[in-house]
């Protein structure tokens, strides 16, 4: 898809550990706008952990709220999001994202074997419930990517710091 012409939120998608979160609060730092991350949101809003409503009510509620919370902050202004790793994988937010105007969304990319060492650097790796499911993990990445690759902006941060990651995206908004 075509970059938007006027920018007033910037999306960051990918896999779990591409550094969105990280990321993140470094271009709205840069922006002075604000940083969001969608499961933070959500867990405020439910007065739960991710863990917790994967737990007790399963993946596919997870999902359903996770869907709300996006499209509802797809309303703000001067923003910028953080998407769970899975989010993409929900028709309904993949909707919602692309024909939201004046989003640009920004695929960090890195190899799955990447994005595990740092998910597992991160204290809490037991949080994620989907990084836990090893055996599924593979086959995950391989069916989000090319939602992933729908991104306005691919940026393939292996060899860039978080900083350097920003940046690139600064410059190409
Ligand atoms: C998930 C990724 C997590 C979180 C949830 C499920 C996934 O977000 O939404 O644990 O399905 O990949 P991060 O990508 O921020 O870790």
């Amino acid at each position: 898809p075509q970059l938007p012409a006027c920018i007033s939120r910037i999306v960051l998608v990918g896999f779990m550990g591409a550094g969105k979160s990280t990321v993140g609060a470094l271009l709205a730092q840069q922006l002075r706008w604000r940083f969001l991350d969608t499961d933070t949101v959500l867990e405020t809003r439910v007065r739960a952990t991710i863990a917790e409503i994967f737990a007790q009510q399963g993946e596919a509620s997870f999902r359903q709220l996770e869907s709300e919370v996006i499209r509802d902050l797809l309303s703000e202004h001067h923003l910028v999001l953080a998407l769970g790793g899975g989010a993409v994988e929900t028709a309904a937010t993949r909707e919602a994202l692309l024909n939201s105007p004046e989003t640009c969304i920004v695929f960090l990319e890195a190899t799955l074997e990447i994005m595990i060492s740092r998910c597992e650097q991160q204290p809490g790796a037991a949080l994620r419930p989907v990084l836990n499911d090893r055996e599924r993990l593979r086959s995950r990445f391989e069916d989000r990517l090319p939602h992933y690759r729908n991104a306005h902006l691919v940026i393939q941060t292996a060899q860039l710091t978080p900083d350097e990651t920003s940046q690139q995206i600064l410059a190409a908004v």
